[in-house]
């Protein structure tokens, strides 16, 4: 399925392309920056993207890492001199138990990587926007979705931790969309339901019980692409500071019988 939108053309950089929706983005087509620490993973969205080799690059990093999102850019700089378009989905595996104030697992990476992802690379891709030149048929100079969640909405008591870090992608989004509106940069975010993924984990996807969800399936990685693809386009040129539902609700167990692994699902 084709996901472009017809004028998103540019530079685009999607961390995360590895995988899910990130992979999903990639594939919508446009001169493409994909990031990821899987780097066989990202070989292979850029065979599948069925671009060019010279527009597609790809380069193995950590987005949460500051030294390494450095030089990334500066690269980004020397070899395409712009960026148009940023999404950034990168999500670390839930495991149950990993993720609750009770657990004596270390929280403290899922507590931080949402927001140090989404910082790092805010930092960088923006000056690099604010360089572009605007154009007639554009109304900005660049568009940057987060990905938030469900969990950025809603609090669940056994995720406090991932809940939070999902917390800090909807705060950080607010403020930026603030701080760069007028200067030609729109910020938003989106916030996926359960979504079909490699990150849920195959024991949490088949014990998921989809009469809770209001569709009665699970979403599907191009269900939030395409969201993605609307809040970067130019023709979203009003929407700003937006936490973009990607999901369709969750209803209450008749019986109240969601199992652990089910709720524990549902805070993704
Ligand atoms: N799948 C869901 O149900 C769901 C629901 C709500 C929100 N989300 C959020 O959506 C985003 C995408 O999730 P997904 O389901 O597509 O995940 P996914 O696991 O399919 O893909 C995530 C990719 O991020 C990469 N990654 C992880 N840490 C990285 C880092 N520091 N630097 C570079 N790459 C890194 C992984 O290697 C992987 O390829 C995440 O932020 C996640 O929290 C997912």
């Amino acid at each position: 399925m084709s996901l472009t939108l017809g004028d998103l053309s540019g530079v685009g950089f999607v961390s995360g392309a590895a995988s899910g929706m990130g992979k999903a983005v990639a594939l919508a087509g446009m001169q493409l920056i994909l990031v990821d620490l899987d780097l066989p993973g990202l070989e292979a969205t850029a065979k599948e993207t069925g671009l060019p080799a010279d527009d597609v690059y790809i380069k193995k990093v950590d987005i949460s890492n500051d030294k390494e999102v450095d030089e990334l850019f500066a690269e980004i700089e020397r070899k395409f001199g712009r960026l148009d378009y940023a999404q950034r989905s990168v999500a670390l595996p839930v495991q149950q138990g990993a993720n609750t104030a009770r657990s004596s697992t270390c929280p403290r990476r899922t507590l931080t990587r949402s927001w140090t992802s989404t910082c790092a690379a805010s930092r960088a891709e923006i000056p690099l926007m604010l360089k572009n030149k605007p154009t007639e048929s554009k109304e900005g100079l660049g568009s940057i979705v987060n990905f938030a969640s469900w969990s950025s909405l809603h609090g669940h008591i056994e995720t406090p931790h991932y809940t939070t870090s999902k917390f800090t992608v909807a705060g950080v989004t607010k403020c930026l969309c603030i701080g760069y509106a007028s200067k030609g940069i729109r910020v938003n975010a989106v916030a996926p339901g359960v979504i079909n993924t490699p990150m849920l984990a195959p024991q949490y996807r088949d014990a998921f019980n989809v009469s809770l969800i209001p569709l009665g399936r699970l979403g599907k990685a191009d269900d939030v692409a395409f969201a993605v693809m609307f809040l970067l386009c130019p023709r979203a040129a009003f929407v700003n500071g937006t936490i973009y539902h990607a999901h369709t609700q969750f209803v209450q167990a008749q019986d109240g019988s969601a199992s652990s692994a089910q709720r524990q699902v549902v805070q993704t």
